[in-house]
């Protein structure tokens, strides 16, 4: 029996509240930075229990304490939190939101009265025995401490007196507590130690979320696929980008006798379930410099799943490597180059700064631009030779050509897509070179694999959420506004970043230029305080949003943009001492 009309309006109006409720939750609890580092001082204590709460949210093995909200999750009888994870209903959410607010007060109270108390707390309210709770609390305790106390201003005063300055780990403090205190030398990682066991196991989890969502939205997993491998990123997360790559394609890494990976086995397709997936690696300077020992293993992992004897339907690489041998003028060698990069001694795609510099006419400028740049292949060549970046344009071209998804990880729980120029320079670039090579354009995705729910998103997602997250939110802005000068021109940048999302992928809506153009252009007292800190990146912000109308990345009334014209003026005017 169907149901009365206004049950089913009810019904969907309750779904369509809960996924809103569940973009709100989303947006809040990224961790926004509020404002800049400034160097040689601590955080205030509100930045301080962000951080804190975000790194009490994870298992840390190595010093045996067990993740706050797993602990307050059982002490609750509500068994484990990533359970709780995974129900999306109303009530599961309710179940979610007091696990997170126990943990959100438990810190406070850590704040305010110490750990003991914080224990104590916990115990009282969650049922946390005060002994499992012990782990955690000492290592906030250090954490706290070693956030008073950064030996920045020391380190950079012995490092510019020549002096030794000690080494510590790359990562952020989240990732990696071990980092602290701040102030020291970064130290890399062995690339045969990359990827670690545990990057191994996570990647597998992100590569399925990936898989399924392409299959989602596009009906099956995708043949090809192009990513960005950027060198700290693997060193802080051991390998994770390397990892998704070996997942992709169907391998794992074997050990040698000294635990260093050296080799790869191809998992049988009975195990792996799915078909394989052929990758093109555009690997970032900084990554060929760190990681010679894994782009070699990249390359032989390539090379092994080409070899196998399997039906071209599941195995792409092997059919696309016989297709591009039969097209002619190719050996089968150069024909199962994957991993490319810049030219030895050189860095970056240079399409951030065609964009920052608006020196583009038509956006095939940026995709071949991309293609300039990185089209170095390495990797072993004929006679298992090291090429050590040869230039390989053709190849590079052709691979690109038959890409149907783009991907990047991000994993740091600071710097996202529209906080620098180089994800758009990166992950956009390579999409507007398979946009022109292959003509379409590739569905483009990034994972957030750090989070305890991994999570998958798309380009526009993402530009979404980082949008609401940061530039449009007073939160953001008023942090970024408490630092004057830098503070307007980091808001400037953001705004730019984002315009290079529609210059590379055409990944931005139309009501982010709306939106940012009320928030801080129109709105007089607002433009009053921007051109007061910064005349010259106000006007650098509304000379972007113009931009962007003029490409036709947003279609503005006539009446903003006059507004915006003369606000434009009015900045210049000021900036030469004329009004
Ligand atoms: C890298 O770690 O590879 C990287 C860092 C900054 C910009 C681009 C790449
Ligand atoms: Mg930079």
């Amino acid at each position: 029996m169907s149901r009365p009309p206004h049950e089913k309006t009810a019904e969907a109006r309750d779904r369509r509240v809960l996924e809103l409720w569940e973009r709100l939750v989303e947006v809040e609890q990224r961790l926004i930075p509020t404002g800049l580092h400034v160097f040689g001082r601590a955080g205030d204590t509100r930045e301080c229990a962000d951080l804190l709460r975000a790194v009490a949210s994870y298992d840390r093995p190595e010093c045996g304490a067990r993740a706050l909200n797993d602990l307050i999750a059982e002490g609750l009888g509500l068994g484990a939190y990533e359970k709780l994870l995974e129900d999306k209903s109303e009530q599961g959410w309710r179940v979610r939101a007091n696990v997170d607010e126990v943990l959100r007060e438990s810190i406070e109270i850590f704040l305010r009265d110490g750990a003991g108390r914080a224990r104590l707390w916990l115990h009282e309210n969650a049922r946390v025995e005060t002994e499992d709770s012990f782990k955690v609390f000492e290592l906030l305790s250090g954490i706290r401490e070693q956030l008073r106390t950064s030996g920045e201003l020391d380190g950079l005063a012995r490092s510019l007196r020549g002096e030794y300055v000690e080494p510590g780990p790359g990562a952020d403090i989240v990732q990696n507590p071990a980092v602290l205190p701040t102030g020291r030398n970064t130290h890399a990682v062995n690339p045969y130690a990359v990827p670690s066991h545990a990057a191994y196991a996570r990647a597998e989890r992100v590569v399925g979320l990936l898989l399924e969502r392409h299959r989602a939205e596009h009906g099956r997993v995708p043949r090809t696929m192009a990513l960005v491998l950027w060198g700290l990123d693997n060193i802080k997360t051991q390998g994770e980008g390397v990892a998704q790559a070996l997942w992709l394609l169907g391998v794992r890494p074997l050990r040698d006798s000294l635990n260093r990976v050296t080799e790869v086995e191809p998992i049988p397709l009975e195990r792996l379930g799915r078909p394989r997936v052929d990758v093109v690696m555009t690997v970032s300077g900084i990554f060929r410099d760190l990681f010679g020992a894994t782009m070699m293993l990249l390359d032989k992992a390539v090379r092994s799943v080409a070899a196998l004897d399997e039906p071209p339907e599941m195995n792409p690489v092997r059919a696309n490597v016989a297709e591009r041998v039969r097209e002619g003028g190719c050996t089968a060698e150069e024909a199962q180059l994957r991993v490319f990069s810049n030219a030895p001694g050189s860095y970056g795609t240079n399409v951030n700064f065609m964009v920052m510099d608006s020196q583009w006419e038509s956006a095939d400028a940026l995709g071949d631009l991309f293609v300039t740049r990185k089209c170095f292949a390495y990797g072993r060549g004929p006679g298992g030779r090291a090429l050590e970046g040869r230039e390989a344009r053709g190849a590079l071209a052709r691979a690109l050509s038959r890409v149907e998804a783009t991907y990047q990880n991000v994993d740091s729980f600071e710097v996202g897509i529209t906080d620098v120029d180089h994800y758009f320079e990166y992950l956009g670039g390579v999409s507007k070179a398979v946009e022109q090579h292959a003509r379409a354009r590739p569905a483009i995705y990034l994972a957030d694999s750090l989070s305890r729910e991994a999570s998958v998103r798309t380009l526009p997602e993402m530009v979404r959420l980082e949008t609401r997250a940061k530039t449009l939110n007073p939160k953001w802005y008023e942090g970024m506004l408490g630092h004057g000068f830098r503070g307007v021109a980091e808001i400037e940048s953001h705004v730019t970043n984002t315009f290079g999302w529609s210059a590379t992928a055409d990944a931005v809506d139309g009501w982010v230029y709306e939106e940012v153009a009320r928030t801080y252009v129109l709105d007089a007292e607002m433009l009053g305080r921007l051109s007061s800190l910064n005349p010259h990146s106000a006007r650098s912000l509304v000379a972007r949003l113009l931009e962007a109308e003029g490409r036709g990345f947003w279609e503005a009334e006539a009446s903003v943009v006059e507004k915006l014209r003369d606000a434009f003026s009015s900045l210049e005017d000021r900036i030469e001492g004329v009004a």
